[in-house]
């Protein structure tokens, strides 16, 4: 079975190659510093990799947000930047490519991803509102729950179990869902929060199948569905790749499907638009988008600007539109899973299926010596960058916090280390170079120790949290 997801994609390919739709027209200097250099940096960061200065990191790994490479056709773009304080023909490029690919109604701007997140929080959550959603995001919660609401996590239970080989991992269980919609009335639910992909479970996938059945179920209770639309490019080729009656249709007309059965989406734009700031909120219902319009002004800038420069605007113009090709698409994740396939092959443990934006390592099964309190993910990714300057990032308990309410650390069943794929950024030669540092790192696992945590912010502490080795 592990293997017959990568066998279809395969078949629909062909035996040959792939290869990047681009050639590369301007490129930027890299270099690994010292062992010894690379000890004093990561003990300078206290073993956190937000805390490192980018030039002493030599393969930045760290996110694929705000990181991509922008093509010439973007590059221009940014010359024809109207810097009017209102009403810049930018904003207007903007709102048509994102009704024309993603078909909603009303688009308000705004600085980036967790820009959104605040106005659509606030605007639908009153205190004491549930928001049930498959899977935390980190920025994605903690905004649900500053506008007095609670997360409930309903993604199915297989989302959870990194080697389950479910081709959709990603998909809300309708049970579960149910059930809370039962135990706290439908009124108490604005929305259901839906991310594509999945970005904590590893960048897993929603099914077509799925977001119809859930629109069918929220439409029973009268409850609003809201996308968190970040990676949804990624997600809609899964699509294309694993499900039946979707392989002969293009990523952008998959898209527009998947988006009709929302009311609305919120998208950091820094992912697949390929620029490196900016976001964005799109609703249909009129008075959901006067109420985010009232309040862009007092949280991001003016409603044709949110917080982006004009040229920002054009650039992420363009990029909507190049983002969803098709061959863009299926080399950006043939990168990644060339990555993983590296991996697989030394058995060091990794989420499966390979998902769209990363490799998630299994840090649990990579140190199983190691307990959760000190932080298996987070000492992985210290090892990796003092092996290599290879920047990764940890997703485990650090990333998850603590409960608001007990004020104990949550503790994911999921604790990895991520090492996130920037788009038309590396080549397969870097993907050859991180895979041989996880191999080292992991040869030495046995004698390797945890972190302790000697720092930690109030809020989204893996940003600042500082450690030390044990
Ligand atoms: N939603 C998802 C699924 C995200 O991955 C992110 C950001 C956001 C919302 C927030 O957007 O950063 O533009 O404010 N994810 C980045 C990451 C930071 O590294 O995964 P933002």
């Amino acid at each position: 079975m592990p293997n017959s997801i990568y066998e279809t994609m395969g078949q629909q390919f062909g035996r040959r190659s792939w290869a990047e739709p681009w050639k590369i027209k301007m490129v930027e200097p890299i270099h690994m510093i010292s062992a010894e250099e690379r000890k004093q940096a990561a003990e300078k960061a206290g073993y956190n990799t937000f805390l490192l200065r980018s030039e002493d990191v030599y393969i930045d790994l760290l996110t694929d947000s705000g990181t991509s490479a922008m093509s010439d056709r973007q590059w221009a773009g940014i010359m024809l930047g109207d810097e009017a304080y209102a009403g810049s023909r930018n904003f207007y490029h903007l709102e048509e490519a994102i009704q024309t690919y993603y078909g909603y109604k009303y688009i308000i701007p705004t600085h980036q991803g967790r820009g959104a997140e605040h106005l659509i929080s606030k605007a639908l959550i009153k205190p004491g509102d549930f928001i049930p959603g498959n899977m935390y995001f980190t920025t994605t919660r903690l905004h649900q729950e500053l506008a007095g609401g609670t997360f409930v996590d309903v993604i199915i239970d297989d989302a959870h179990d990194t080697s389950s080989m479910n081709p959709f991992k990603g998909n809300v269980d309708l049970d579960k869902l149910e059930t809370l919609i039962k135990k706290v009335g439908a009124d108490q639910i604005p929305y259901i929060s839906l991310a594509g992909t999945v970005n904590m479970a590893g960048g897993q996938p929603v099914s077509m199948a799925n977001v119809k059945a859930l629109r069918k179920l929220c439409d029973k209770y009268g409850i609003a569905i809201y996308l968190d639309a970040t990676r949804m490019y990624e997600n809609v080729f899964f699509i294309q790749e694993r499900e039946e009656g979707y392989a002969n249709k293009s990523l952008a007309e998959i898209l527009k499907e998947f988006c009709s059965y929302t009311d609305g989406a919120w998208m950091s734009a820094k992912k697949d638009h390929l620029v490196n700031i900016g976001g964005w909120l799109a609703v249909n219902e009129p008075k959901v988008a006067e109420n985010a319009r009232n309040m862009v002004v007092i949280y991001e800038g003016l409603h044709t600007y949110g917080g982006m420069a004009g040229r920002d605007m054009q650039a992420l113009a363009i990029g909507i539109a190049e983002g969803i090709k098709d061959d863009h698409i299926r080399s950006r994740i043939m990168q990644v899973r060339y990555l993983g396939e590296l991996l697989l092959n030394w058995n060091i443990p990794i989420v499966e299926p390979i998902g769209g934006h990363a490799i998630f390592i299994d840090a649990k099964k990579f140190y199983p010596h190691i307990p959760q309190e000190q932080f298996p993910a987070q000492t992985l990714a210290a090892q990796l960058y003092l092996d290599s300057g290879v920047r990764s990032m940890e997703r485990g308990i650090v990333s998850a916090g603590r409960d608001p309410e007990s004020g104990e650390h949550r503790h994911p069943s999921l604790e990895l280390t991520r090492l996130t794929i920037p788009r038309r950024v590396y080549t397969q030669a870097h993907m050859d170079v991180v895979a041989e540092s996880v191999k080292a790192v992991y040869d030495v696992r046995e004698k390797t120790k945890g972190l302790r945590m000697v720092y930690e912010p109030e809020y989204l502490r893996f940003f600042q949290a500082r450690f030390e080795l044990l």
